[in-house]
């Protein structure tokens, strides 16, 4: 079931080139890969020079190119157990059969069909950057990451972790979250970007535009091929729940993360009954969608919500609905319908298409399980993680735990 990435050939390249990439030089702050870094057993090259002819397609006439092993850092190699990368390459790891291409370590593997349609879901998704960059959108990402986990990089656990801790961002997407949250410190950390969709392309096209270094991998978050303990922090946000299973997720990346090391995720909380079952039923109808008629389908919803929004009104519940889990008192009628009915995002200074985009993302993707906050505590305890801040919100569970054992 399902297909692989289908990242070879000329359909990536022009994937690539949809998603805006340029491959620049940039500054870099790690050393380069020394004669000691030789690969060891765990990792063999299987063949070289595979769709080198076409990766060159994917720089611009105004864009320098960078090697793909220029553009993979030296401190990734060693993770890899590789002395070089060059584009490419075809090799072994740790079980899983990778290749370089368009400066991207990938995976061949096979994705389950749900899998595989979130993946296509969320590579759409973040290509269209102008629905989630503006700075409107990206202020209040960057204001809910720090209500949530605090300021991360000010934290004295964070501080713990040396100059250049290993942040490994496990669903990275565009990157968004990790940028607006390590924004500061993004020149410092040596952050690995890992999505299993095409994202991945334009995480690292964001970095490079930046000027900041990093490495991505475009593979399933529960086969990356790394070494036990090799990350000082894990950053999930808003990805363990688009697995197949959020506790298998969330169990496979606590042992590559160093003993004493961070995790910090948000998983998607459980809503009211007809919040549960609506959400259900819409996402079952968009999942048969192509990703663009399903972003088109999702429109007349989000002006419904919008049109709810605009009347900026309030009802009163007169008393507690248990049966539907609705709590008595004062609601604005948008947000009574956003949680207890359907999600049909508001912001007056947010576009349609800004909006659609978070609708989308919630809706499209067909694997998006709800959690209770006492069942990512239980998994957090069988895990070895210790809980060191915790925020539960209706919308979802936010935990930063120490890996203890
Ligand atoms: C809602 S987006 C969040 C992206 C990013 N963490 C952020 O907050 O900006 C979820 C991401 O998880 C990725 N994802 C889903 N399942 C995955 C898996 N098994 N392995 C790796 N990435 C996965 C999707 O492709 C998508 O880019």
């Amino acid at each position: 079931m399902g297909g692989g990435f289908g990242f070879g050939g000329h359909g990536y390249n022009q994937r690539a080139a949809r998603a805006g990439m340029r491959l620049q030089a940039t500054p870099r702050p790690w050393p380069s890969a020394s004669a000691d870094e030789s690969p060891r057993v765990s990792c063999r090259t299987e063949a070289s020079g595979v769709n080198g002819s076409t990766m060159t397609d994917l720089s611009t006439p105004s864009a320098s190119t960078l090697s793909a092993s220029e553009a993979t850092p030296a401190w990734f190699l060693k993770l890899l157990d590789r002395s070089a990368a060059s584009e490419g390459d075809a090799f072994e790891c740790r079980g899983e059969k990778l290749i370089v291409a368009g400066g991207i370590v990938r995976s061949q593997a096979l994705a389950s069909q749900a899998q595989e349609q979130t993946s296509r879901a969320f590579g759409f998704k973040w290509q269209k950057r102008d629905t989630f960059e503006s700075e409107e959108s990206l202020t209040r990402t960057r204001t809910w990451l720090i209500e949530r986990y605090g300021q991360v990089t000010e934290e004295t656990w964070f501080a713990g972790h040396g100059e250049h801790p290993i942040v490994l961002d496990a669903g990275c997407g565009a990157a968004m979250s990790a940028i607006e949250l390590f924004g500061s410190k993004l020149d410092r950390i040596r952050y690995l970007g890992v999505d299993v969709s095409e994202a991945v392309d334009v995480a690292r096209a964001r970095f490079i535009e930046r000027g900041a270094n990093a490495a991505f991998a475009q593979v399933d978050l529960l086969r990356i091929p790394l070494a036990p303990e090799s990350v000082d922090v894990i950053f999930s946000e808003g990805v363990l729940h688009h697995t197949d299973s959020t506790e298998r997720a969330m169990k496979s990346l606590v042992p590559l993360l160093k003993v004493g090391g961070h995790f910090l995720f948000y998983v998607y909380r459980t809503k009211g009954p007809i919040r549960e079952f609506v959400d259900d039923y819409i996402r079952q109808k968009l999942q048969a969608m192509k990703p663009e008629d399903a972003w088109a389908a999702m429109m007349p919803l989000t002006r419904l919500g919008k049109a709810l929004g605009d009347l900026d009104v309030t009802i009163e519940v007169p008393e507690d609905v248990d049966l539907l889990e609705i709590p008595a008192g004062e609601h604005n009628l948008q947000r009574l319908f956003y949680w207890h009915v359907f999600k049909a995002f508001y912001n007056p200074k947010m576009s349609l298409e800004e909006m659609n985009h978070i609708n989308f993302d919630w809706y499209a993707p067909m694997n998006a399980h709800r959690q209770s906050p006492e069942q990512v505590r239980a998994w957090c305890a069988e895990a070895g993680l210790v809980i060191e801040r915790e925020n539960v919100q209706e919308a979802g569970i936010t935990i930063v735990a120490r890996r203890a054992r």
